[in-house]
């Protein structure tokens, strides 16, 4: 029997694989939603976004009774020890975050809170800039609930670094754990909490106050965002270098500890939720701070260039892309997910629509969703080879392991003109010396 119960508030892919992850080691856990299609999905087993594992941990979570959505905050709360919050902090026009769901969720906690006797914690898991867990969650639970912070509840902010495709292993087995704390006791809660579930496993935990936790998840997170721009720029070096080939650069830098070889391929740029919300989130905020932080400036350019280098590659091969057959291979903004948001496959499809291209699109799960974005305007296959048929030229947009499988004579065999375009370095080069071949990286 576990000494905590835990609610969370959101059911995106942080907050319900958090809620898969406490499920798995025998929590109960209440997760609360707005959404009634969604809780509804959730309560049967069928988890309302791919991501790899989830459906079979959400299937047995629900028949063992360990997990449950509801749409009534004071169910999730008054049954529960402890509540994370994990609701969506979208970029607002200004690049800064907008928070209303964040202020929405922390009233109804404190709304359900007035009527709470004993101690209850809550825990900030949204990304959120240095200062709002105590300048905007606490006042708001204090005002709503009537309850003074550090006394009936506590407050934790705990950022997450789970990566999509991978959320329930990056749940499982986190590389470290971030406690910022209002005060002692509600550190010492959320520790033990964690303690209690990874057991001999616990990571690294690092306790420290609210505004600097919300600062280690922007920091990490532009950091990385950095490294990716970092080796794009050294790619356009190599590209303007006959015989340079950025894959290399990578693993020669790699392996050097103090580099590693982590986030440092080359490819179309980063897209996702996070990234570049997070990096413009810290740009914005880093500004009315009075500091114009202009490094992560230039890491957003670079990320916003390295798409387009591809229309150039193709140009370069075919001349005017007017009527031109466009194969593109995937659409997903990484593989093993169907999220789009950011994908680098809309702007490179965008542009090419603009060029007059005929674009056809294939990606193993991500297609139903492309389908609202480009609606009637290119046409979707349902297998690689057949999205091939035909095609002037390739572009690979996302590294899936299905499109790694596929042999030069996959592409001679289909394609009207043998031109491939690799936007995330999967293929060797020497393995397509016959075709009219460009890489990102890759001198000529
Ligand atoms: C990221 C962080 O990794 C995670 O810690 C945080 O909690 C959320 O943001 P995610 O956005 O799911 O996770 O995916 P990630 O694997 O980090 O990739 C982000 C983007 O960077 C993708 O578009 C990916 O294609 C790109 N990328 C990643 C590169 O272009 N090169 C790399 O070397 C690594």
């Amino acid at each position: 029997m576990t000494q905590y119960r835990v609610s969370i508030v959101g059911t995106g892919y942080v907050g319900l694989s958090t809620a898969i992850g406490f499920a798995i080691k025998g929590y109960i856990v209440t997760t609360l939603t707005h959404d009634s299609e969604k809780a509804t999905k959730i309560n049967i087993g069928i988890p309302p976004f791919h991501e790899p594992q989830l459906q079979e941990n959400l299937k047995k979570a629900v028949n063992k009774k360990l997990l449950k959505c509801t749409l009534n905050a004071a169910e999730a709360i008054l049954n529960t020890d402890i509540t994370f919050i994990a609701t969506g902090t979208p970029s607002q026009s200004d690049g800064s975050i907008d928070l209303q769901y964040i202020e929405k969720s922390a009233s109804e906690i404190g709304e359900a809170l007035k009527k709470k006797k004993s101690y209850h914690l809550i825990v900030v898991k949204s990304t959120v800039v240095p200062g709002t867990t105590e300048k905007t969650v606490k006042p708001v639970i204090e005002k709503y609930s009537g309850k003074q912070c550090g006394v009936d509840f506590g407050l934790c902010m705990n950022p997450e670094f789970l990566r999509q495709g991978a959320a329930i292993h990056d749940t499982l087995h986190p590389d470290r754990i971030v406690i910022g704390e209002y005060d002692k006791k509600s550190g010492d809660t959320l520790e033990a909490l964690f303690r209690e579930f990874y057991s001999e496993n616990t990571p690294p935990v690092l306790r420290t106050n609210l505004p600097t936790a919300e600062l280690i998840k922007y920091a990490s997170n532009a950091f990385l965002a950095t490294k990716i721009s970092f080796i794009n720029a050294i790619a356009t070096i190599c590209e303007k270098t006959p015989g340079a080939d950025v894959t290399m650069v990578a693993r020669g830098m790699g392996l050097d500890k103090r580099i590693g070889s982590l986030f440092l391929n080359a490819g179309l740029g980063y897209g996702g939720s996070c990234f570049p919300k997070d990096v413009k989130a810290l740009v914005a905020h880093s500004k009315n701070l009075g500091y114009s932080i202009k490094l992560l400036e230039e890491v957003e350019s670079v990320n916003k260039a390295q798409p387009l280098k591809v229309i150039q590659f193709c140009k370069e091969f075919l001349g005017n892309l007017k009527g031109k057959n466009i194969a593109i291979l995937g659409l997903a903004f990484k593989p093993d997910t169907d999220d789009m948001r950011e994908a680098r496959a809309i702007p490179i499809i965008n542009q090419l629509l603009i060029e007059g291209a005929n674009v056809t699109a294939y990606d193993p799960v991500a297609v139903p969703i492309a389908k609202t974005i480009f609606k009637n305007k290119i046409q979707y296959a349902t297998s690689a080879i057949s999205c091939l048929k035909n095609a002037d030229c390739c572009i690979i947009v996302t590294e899936w392991d299905e499109f790694k499988k596929l042999k030069p004579e996959d592409f001679a065999e289909s394609m009207r003109q043998s031109i491939v375009i690799d936007g995330r370095r999967i293929y060797s080069p020497k393995d397509f010396k016959d075709f009219k071949f460009a890489a990102i990286g890759l001198g000529h």
